[in-house]
Order: structure tokens, then C-alpha cells, then sequence
């Protein structure tokens, strides 16, 4: 266990402010993280995992947990194909996903590269390329915050949406995950649903021959000519969602912009963020030491030294813009603190 006072959190947060917490543990066990919860009591507190979706915006006058749980161990390789495969909340998510590509275990692939840790991709839905964690994860195994016992949770009861769960809305901060279980497969079947991803495979000629290495690695150059690399420039990925619209606000968007990119989802008509806010001309512009990416306008960074305070004024300029142009509210994908 490490246990710090006055703890500053640059290192825990991908954009990279130098905000600071008052106590700061990080536990490597479950009886560990059991021993702690007493502890926290009348505290005000919150667990983080690699503070990849992060946005402090001044110090954080409580505890906060980290978690150093780690291991990947096979619990069931069935003969149909499928392995039950559990992994520690602690561990690092692209580092998982390239052990189970290399270990034959198959549906991470397009999840490839995404910064940030198990436990959290399991609160929070990570998704991309048309894959989301959901649809591989078989039990999230967590402690009940009040009273140490562990709670298991199938699935179906994480309740699991668009980037969101029931331990990320309803039940935020009551349980603690320790562990995930996945549900991957020793067949590889390429998930190719995402137009941009296919249209790559094709590009390259890899159709019949492509195996899950080659995807994987198809997924990190995507993601490496779009994105910001963490090392160089702090960013927290997308910072909004995309939003649904109803099918109305669709028609009346399309008829003034024809060229506007949507998909078609349950409940309505999603449209890129990312592309509402370059139209509403934000790609490539800053203010302050905060910046629009100018490969993918979804994207917020930290051009060097912003405040979080500085990272969110954008944000709510971007918001403000999008939202009297195309009168849209976007909704944060960051949390905000
Ligand atoms: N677009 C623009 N301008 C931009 C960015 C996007 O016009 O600056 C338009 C393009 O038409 C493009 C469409 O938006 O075809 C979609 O763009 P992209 O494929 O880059 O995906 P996205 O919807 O912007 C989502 C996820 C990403 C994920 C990608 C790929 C959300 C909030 N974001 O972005 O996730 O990597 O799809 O699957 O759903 C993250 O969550 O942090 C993240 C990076």
C-alpha cells in the first residue's frame, strides 16, 4: 500500500494539471482496499483509475484511491471456443488487450490503444471502431464501499449505455471494482461495422488474410494519425459525447447541411460532435494554453501548463458556439471536478 498527504495528482491525469489531494492511497489487493474503506467514513472521497477522463479543475480537498490490483488469469477455456479471462482492476487496458491478442484470445482488438485502466473501462463503457467493452464483459466483481462484501455484478445489471454504466450513474461511489471478467473467444471474427475501419482493411488489401495482430495494429495507426499522443500532449480523448438528436432536430439539420455526417441509433440520430464543433470553426483554435486538436475537434488538450480552470472555459466556449449554431447541447464525456 501507498499512502501519501498533500499528494500532487500531475502524474494521475492525462492532461497533465498540476492539481493536488489532500491524501492519496493506492492498494494492490482486495483485502487491502477491505481494510481501507473504514477509513473513509465521513471523508469525502473518489477512486480513480488512470485519470485518462479527468478534469480537475482545482485541488480535491479529500482521499483518493488508485488501484494497483493486477494479474490476468484464465478461469474457464470452454471447447466451443469461448474463455472466461479475469483481470485486475489496476491493470493497464492496452497492455491487457495486447496480452490477450498475443495469447489467442480474441474482441478486444478495436479497443486497442485506448489509455486508461480495466476498472474504469468497465465503469465507464470504453468504446471505438465500433466495439464497446460491453459487449465482452461478463462480470464486474466489486466491494460495496459501506461494508467491504463483495458484490458481483453480471452484465445485464451494469445496465451498460453509451459510455456510461450503473456504477458510473445510479451507484457512482458506492462500489469499488477489484476485478472484470471477460468473455473473449479463440475464434477471431474481425468486427469491421465501422465504415473508416473496413475502408482501412480494404485500403490495405489485408480482406481474407487479416488476423487479429494485423487489425490490432490497423487500430493503433488509426488512432495515432487522429489523436494526440499522451506522452507528447495532455488530452483526456474526447471530451464531449456525440450527441442523439430526434429524428425532427435531424431533418431540420440536414435540409440546412447536407454534407453533415449521422448514424442512425436506438432511441434517434447521432451526429459527430467532433464535426458540429469544427464547423462552428474551433478545430486548430485555443484559448488560453487550451486547444481545439486539429486533427480530430472532439479532442481538448493542454498545450503546455493550462490550468484545468483554462481546459474548461474552452470547453464551455466550444459548448456555447455549437449550442447557437445548431442549438445542441453537448454533453461532457470528461468528468469534471
Ligand atoms: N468529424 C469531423 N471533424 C472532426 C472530427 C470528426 O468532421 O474534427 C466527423 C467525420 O465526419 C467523421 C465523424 O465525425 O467521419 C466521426 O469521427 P471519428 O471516426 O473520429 O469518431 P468520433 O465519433 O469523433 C468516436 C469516439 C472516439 C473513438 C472514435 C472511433 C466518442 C465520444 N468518441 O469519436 O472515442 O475513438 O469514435 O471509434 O464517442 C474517446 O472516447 O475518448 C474516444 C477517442
Amino acid at each position: 500500500m501507498r499512502d501519501f498527504q498533500d499528494y500532487s495528482l500531475l502524474k494521475h491525469n492525462s492532461f497533465g494539471v498540476d492539481a493536488r489531494c489532500h491524501r492519496f492511497v493506492e492498494y494492490s489487493s482486495t483485502d487491502e482496499l477491505r481494510a481501507l474503506l473504514p477509513q473513509l467514513r465521513g471523508v469525502r472521497w473518489m477512486h480513480i483509475g488512470a485519470g485518462c477522463n479527468l478534469l480537475f479543475t482545482g485541488d480535491y480537498d479529500g482521499t483518493i484511491l488508485h488501484s494497483a490490483i493486477r494479474g490476468v488469469e484464465v478461469l474457464e477455456d470452454a471447447p466451443d471456443g469461448t474463455v472466461l479471462v479475469r483481470a485486475g482492476a489496476g491493470e493497464d487496458w492496452d497492455g491487457f488487450v495486447g496480452y490477450c491478442v498475443g495469447a489467442g484470445l480474441y474482441g478486444l482488438e478495436n479497443l486497442s490503444l485506448i489509455p486508461g485502466e480495466v476498472g474504469a473501462s468497465a465503469v465507464q463503457n470504453i468504446g471505438a471502431y465500433g466495439s464497446e467493452v460491453a459487449q465482452r464483459i461478463e462480470t464486474v466483481h466489486t466491494l460495496c464501499a459501506a461494508t467491504g462484501e463483495v458484490r458481483d455484478f453480471a452484465r445485464e445489471e451494469c445496465r451498460y449505455g453509451y459510455r456510461t454504466s450503473i456504477l458510473k450513474e445510479e451507484l457512482r461511489g458506492q462500489y469499488v471494482v477489484t476485478h472484470v471478467t471477460y468473455r473473449l473467444s479463440r475464434h477471431f471474427v474481425p468486427d469491421l461495422g465501422y465504415a473508416a475501419l473496413a475502408r482501412e482493411v480494404e485500403a490495405r488489401g489485408l480482406g481474407a488474410g487479416l488476423t487479429a495482430a494485423r487489425l490490432r495494429e490497423l487500430v493503433i495507426e488509426v488512432r495515432r494519425q487522429k489523436l494526440p499522443d499522451p506522452a507528447e500532449t495532455g488530452s483526456a480523448g474526447s471530451f464531449f459525447m456525440n450527441p442523439v438528436v430526434d429524428e425532427a432536430t435531424y431533418a431540420r439539420l440536414a435540409a440546412a447541411y447536407p454534407g453533415m455526417p449521422f448514424y442512425r441509433v436506438a432511441g434517434g440520430v447521432k451526429i459527430p460532435a467532433g464535426w458540429l464543433i469544427e464547423q462552428a470553426g474551433w478545430k486548430g483554435r485555443s484559448l488560453g494554453r487550451a486547444r481545439v486538436w486539429h486533427r480530430q475537434a472532439l479532442v481538448l488538450v493542454n498545450t503546455g501548463g493550462a490550468t484545468g480552470e483554462e481546459v474548461r472555459r474552452l470547453s464551455e466556449a466550444v459548448r456555447d458556439d455549437v449550442r447557437g449554431r445548431f442549438g445542441i447541447d453537448l454533453r461532457c464525456e470528461v468528468n469534471i471536478l
